[in-house]
């Protein structure tokens, strides 16, 4: 699919978020790394698993849930992280994601960095018929890697929630490449086999 820029003359904006424990030799990193050289667009990079993402709070939520005319200073400040993520994702066209499997779900940074998102007003509204995104016209890549759980099989809850999340807000064109059946067996063919995927999209 071809994602066109909001406004004529400009690149496509891509926000790049890895979420891999792994300094050196992450499989899902390199496979985030060629889609987003495939795709070719203005790159905002960000590592969740360096990022120190504070997790949410009562207080966090106390100020998600309080309108913007009624928030306290210490409200607002507490928001900082959560606006300057959100004002990321919106402005991005493209979203990839490399997404590493941990115990069948997605690595605690990418969760807390979801928490951070999600937020009512901001992210999606609650509406008479339930709750309606507010961030649309994105296109959402995820290529993940795991060490044999397939993406789509009983054991992957990491799809299934990235997919139900990315919905409820608004993301609803997405796409998965993993290297994941077959990593146990032999990740070089099973890389191969998703970088030719990688390959292979339109850009
Ligand atoms: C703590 C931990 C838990 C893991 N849990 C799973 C799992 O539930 N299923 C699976 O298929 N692989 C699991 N793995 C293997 C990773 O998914 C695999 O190493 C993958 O390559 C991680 O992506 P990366 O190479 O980008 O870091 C786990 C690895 C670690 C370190």
């Amino acid at each position: 699919m071809i994602v066109k820029p909001k406004k004529e003359n400009e690149m496509t904006k891509i926000l790049h978020l890895d979420s891999s424990l792994k300094p050196e030799g992450s499989y899902s990193k390199q496979l985030s790394a060629a889609l987003v050289t495939k795709l070719d667009g203005d790159v905002t990079y960000r590592d969740l698993n360096t990022s120190q993402i504070t997790p949410i709070t009562g207080a966090h939520t106390g100020a998600f849930f309080t309108p913007a005319d009624d928030r306290s200073a210490e409200q607002n400040a507490l928001l900082d992280e959560s606006d300057k993520f959100l004002a990321e994702l919106r402005d991005a066209d493209i979203i990839v994601i490399g997404a590493a499997m941990y115990n069948y779900g997605i690595a605690a940074s990418l969760k807390l960095y979801i928490d951070q998102i999600v937020r009512v007003g901001e992210a999606f509204v609650y509406t008479e018929t339930g709750p309606k995104g507010l961030l649309e016209n994105k296109k959402l890549y995820v290529v993940a890697a795991t060490g044999g759980t397939p993406l789509g099989s009983p054991g992957d809850h990491l799809k299934p929630q990235l997919e139900t999340v990315f919905n409820h807000i608004g993301i609803t064109d997405q796409t998965y490449i993993s290297a994941s059946a077959g990593m146990n067996v032999d990740p070089d063919a099973t890389m191969a086999a998703a970088l030719a995927e990688i390959d292979a999209l339109a850009a």
